[in-house]
């Protein structure tokens, strides 16, 4: 069995795209929706219940595109509302916290697990209970990172200015000696070179976005849900804001030309 419909993936505004980037390199036959909601971005420092009428808006937008699953490719958003959007909705919904918290107790073994987040999505614990949940006795430093995300969209990935702060909130998962850390917001994997300058070339960073894509392709394929092997994909881009900025960062994160964006303001 299989289902040419496309995957509906939305975050709060251009980060998910890397994991898209993810989905088109893992499902290169799978259509995507992407929803990026740019006009009330941030929501790594809202708090839950704002967060969660954000997702519930945003899933009835991607369901009424005939989306087939739906990936929550934000992490604060996954963090706060992954549990209402799968007990209220009729496609299955993936998140991107458990599919990185296995990667992250994979790779660890015994060793501590570092894990690092807006602060909203530190603040829930959802890593530290996905990863408990799989590894009860595993030892996890968790550090709310504010300050990455408009750093990676300012382009300063590589900047003293970016330097100083990572080494500031590094501090903490240094001192534990955690050789695995856990990317745990969409904007950190562009970020990976300077984190292993910070915390050494030894550190595994675990990209959720790898992972979820992975995930995705798993709950495809046990549903019959995936796309014929000849398919070929289309893909659509909408944020809630206007679409030149949308544009403009979002080739960066996603890696290739974005041709068209539409905006569909919410709420
Ligand atoms: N997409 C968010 C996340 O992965 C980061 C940006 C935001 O704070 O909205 O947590």
């Amino acid at each position: 069995m299989t289902n040419p419909a496309p995957i509906g993936v939305f975050d709060s505004g251009i980060g998910g795209l890397t994991v898209v980037h993810e989905l088109m390199r893992q499902l290169p036959h799978e259509s995507i929706v992407y929803f990026g909601d740019t006009a009330r971005v941030p929501y790594g420092n809202k708090g839950p219940e704002t967060v969660q009428r954000y997702s519930r808006e945003i899933a009835d937008f991607l369901e009424s595109r005939g989306v087939k699953a739906i990936v929550v490719a934000c992490n604060t958003a996954t963090a706060h509302a992954l549990p209402v959007l799968r007990a209220e909705r009729r496609v299955p919904v993936i998140g991107v916290v458990e599919p990185g918290a296995r990667a992250a107790v994979a790779a660890a073994g015994s060793g501590p697990i570092g894990v690092i987040g807006t602060a909203g999505t530190i603040r829930s614990g959802a890593y530290d209970r996905a990863i408990h949940a799989l590894s009860p006795a595993a030892q996890v430093v968790a550090r709310g990172c504010p300050l990455f995300v408009p750093l990676v969209e300012e382009g300063w990935t590589d900047h003293a200015a970016a330097r100083l702060v990572a080494g500031e909130y590094l501090a903490p998962i240094r001192a534990a000696r955690v050789e695995t850390l856990v990317l745990g917001c969409t904007h950190y994997p562009l970020l990976k070179p300077l984190l292993h300058e910070v915390l050494g070339p030894g550190v595994s960073l675990i990209d959720s976005a790898e992972e979820t894509a992975a995930e995705t392709a798993r709950v495809l394929a046990e549903r019959g849900l995936a796309a014929p092997p000849d398919a070929t994909p289309t893909y659509q881009y909408v944020c809630s804001d206007e679409p030149s900025r949308f544009r403009e960062l979002g080739q960066r994160f996603l890696g290739r030309p974005i041709d068209r964006v539409e905006s569909h303001p919410l709420g």
